[in-house]
């Protein structure tokens, strides 16, 4: 064989693996659809009181296509355990709020409720009383029923979403910037998952455009490839960099790396040769972060594969009167489409653009996967790109009206209040942070618990180090910009991952006393047991246990895995509350100790899957 069909052989071999993975992804959405096994969402303890109420405001209303019941818990001087509020309502039947409270209070009165004790009015709230013991035996045998499934549902059973996340730009370190997408976009496929949904983890690796023209040309000129295999991404990253200040004394060598990028465009098998190799040395180091943070994508199809597609799709375009030739420039540009101003589809040489990629990408996967949802979890700066992605992709067809597209946009990573910039060298890389993360947490780990064990300690670093740069990026709305503020990041008394995980060790910890002094309870029973409490602060935090799946369900949502963060830090502070206020140990009566008991360990059970749900390991001890 000779070499350019050796060469052309690896961009052939190339697309091989990459249909490979597509049957892989294939073959799991259709298992999943055979053997997936569903929680019934209307099945949960809160859905089921939630529907007694929803009857009755339907035979009080006569309205029967309504939208879902919602429950909020009323503050603390408020007598009653939920409250149902009747703006909404009242404004849809043009009746006075209170008034209309009124009539649904008395309805649930003289209706036959399993779980509704009592219905009050303040104002347009109708203050639910519930029969708390029945309320509080269904919730927790409800968690130990369903284990570490509990707040999964089927609600989204049989939708399918890709999710496009991460998507570092090849030979180039992965930096904090494209850590958020990674994070969020993590968490995101969990959190879709666990409502029912079958997803695609879709890793869409930037790995075609110019610069590869100016770093083949860098490596030609200067390259070590001893050095380069070596420490791929490191070398790989000084060559670009180099190749940016001789450029800045010898601006004609922007035109040669422009002819070599063409080149590549048009698979000159030397260049592509050397291209693989950059995108197979990339993805072997990313993947090693994506391993520390847990995560393992169904596909890797890179911006690569769809450069001849986007070539068909803009004479496509142009066909559909969608796009014209730009007279003068032989470029092809797309005309302002309502508040989008005009852009260009493909320059004046004839190479593919990021859009006419993306735009061949959402046409594939939508071919390919038939997904019901696609989100795009990319900062908020591309904005205006995925605004023409999905104008273009409906006006063409391609976007069909019940497919979901949507750009899950977030804010930036600021270094001391200002955005991080690689030519005044303040990007944080992240390996850097990751090590920075888990060396702090070593530390304080080693103040709060001197014995330790060294090989646990480096084992629960990691598992701190690594949940606390997770937990920092998604406890507010995605939208905000983030910070490393690592006191914070690593306070183990509010608002951070290592607090939450802390919680869960106590209780941990707690569970074995139990064990030592009272010997072993069979955990599998308590679904059948029977369960009591005598203060206020039990049956808050079973309430709140409660309210779990629908939490998980509104992250999804909303797209706002935030608000597990909200969810999971209000837990834990009603469990302090409790644990505070009552010793499980001292508890005499052995039916209340053991329900106590058993609440606790609903309480780390939650912990433990809503930070599963963000990706967030928790360690056995600390
Ligand atoms: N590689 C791109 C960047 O770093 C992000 C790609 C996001 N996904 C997409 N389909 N455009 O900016």
């Amino acid at each position: 064989m000779n070499t350019k069909d050796s060469n052309q052989d690896e961009f052939e071999q190339y697309r091989l693996e990459l249909a490979q993975a597509v049957d892989v992804v294939d073959k799991n959405l259709q298992a999943e659809k055979e053997n997936r096994k569903y929680i019934d969402f209307s099945s949960y303890p809160l859905e089921q009181l939630k529907k007694e109420v929803r009857r009755v405001v339907q035979e009080v209303t006569g309205i029967h296509e309504m939208a879902e019941i919602e429950l909020s818990v009323p503050p603390p001087h408020i007598p009653g355990d939920f409250a149902l509020g009747g703006f909404g309502l009242a404004k849809q039947l043009r009746e006075n709020p209170n008034v209309l409270a009124n009539k649904i209070a008395k309805g649930i009165g003289e209706d036959q409720t399993i779980f509704i004790e009592k219905a009050s009015v303040v104002g347009a709230f109708v203050n639910l009383e519930v029969r708390q013991k029945i309320f509080y035996q269904n919730i927790l045998a409800n968690i130990f029923e369903l284990g570490d499934h509990y707040g999964e549902s089927n609600v989204n059973a049989g939708l399918v979403a890709l999710i496009d996340y991460s998507a570092p730009n090849i030979a180039k370190p992965l930096g904090v910037g494209h850590l958020r997408s990674t994070i969020i976009g993590q968490a995101l496929a969990k959190i879709y998952h666990a409502t029912g949904y079958s997803v695609i983890r879709d890793n869409h690796l930037g790995d075609w455009g110019t610069q590869f023209g100016s770093l083949i040309y860098a490596y030609q000129q200067w390259g070590d490839e001893k050095k380069v295999a070596e420490n791929p991404i490191k070398e790989l990253k000084n060559l670009y960099v180099q190749f940016h200040y001789f450029a800045e004394e010898h601006p004609e060598v922007k035109d040669k790396a422009r002819e070599l990028f063409a080149r590549l465009e048009k698979k000159d098998p030397k260049l592509v040769a050397l291209w693989k190799r950059f995108r197979d040395l990339s993805i072997k180091d990313f993947e090693r972060i994506y391993h520390r943070l847990g995560i393992k994508f169904d596909t890797n199809i890179g911006e690569s594969y769809f450069v001849e597609q986007a070539d068909r799709i803009v004479d496509e375009y142009l066909a559909k009167g969608l796009a014209r030739k730009d007279e003068a420039s032989a470029a092809v540009v797309v005309d302002q489409m309502g508040g989008i101003p005009s852009f260009l589809l493909r320059k004046q040489d004839g190479s593919s653009l990021y859009l006419t990629r993306d735009l061949a990408t959402l046409r594939f996967r939508i071919k390919t996967f038939q997904p019901d949802v696609i989100l795009y979890v990319v900062g908020n700066e591309q904005s205006l790109n995925f605004q023409q992605l999905f104008e273009l992709s409906r006006r063409a067809g391609y976007l069909p009206d019940n497919v979901t597209a949507k750009h899950i946009g977030f804010g930036m990573v600021l270094r001391d209040g200002k955005k991080m910039s690689t030519r005044q060298g303040t990007v944080i890389e992240l390996e850097d942070l990751m090590s920075q993360s888990v060396q702090k947490s070593k530390e304080i780990l080693l103040q709060k618990n001197p014995d330790l064990d060294p090989g646990e300690l480096e084992k629960i670093s990691e598992i701190v180090g690594i949940g606390a740069i997770v937990y920092n990026d998604l406890h507010q709305s995605r939208m905000q910009n983030i910070s490393f503020d690592w006191e914070k990041m690593l306070d183990f008394e509010s608002k951070s991952a290592v607090y939450l995980q802390y919680s869960y060790v106590r209780i941990n910890s707690m569970l074995k006393k139990f064990v030592e002094v009272y010997g072993q309870i069979n955990f599998n029973n308590l679904a059948k047991q029977l369960f009591s409490f005598t203060n206020r602060s039990e049956f808050d935090l079973a309430r709140k246990l409660a309210l779990f799946p629908e939490a998980v369900l509104r992250a999804q949502q909303a797209n706002s895995p935030h608000l597990i963060c909200v969810y999971l830090e209000e837990l834990s502070q009603l469990f302090n509350a409790f644990y505070g206020e009552i010793s499980i140990l001292k508890t005499e009566d052995k039916q209340l100790r053991e329900s106590r008991l058993a609440l606790s360990n609903g309480v780390a059970l939650v912990i433990k899957k809503g930070l599963a749900l963000l990706s967030i390991a928790v360690p056995e001890k600390m």
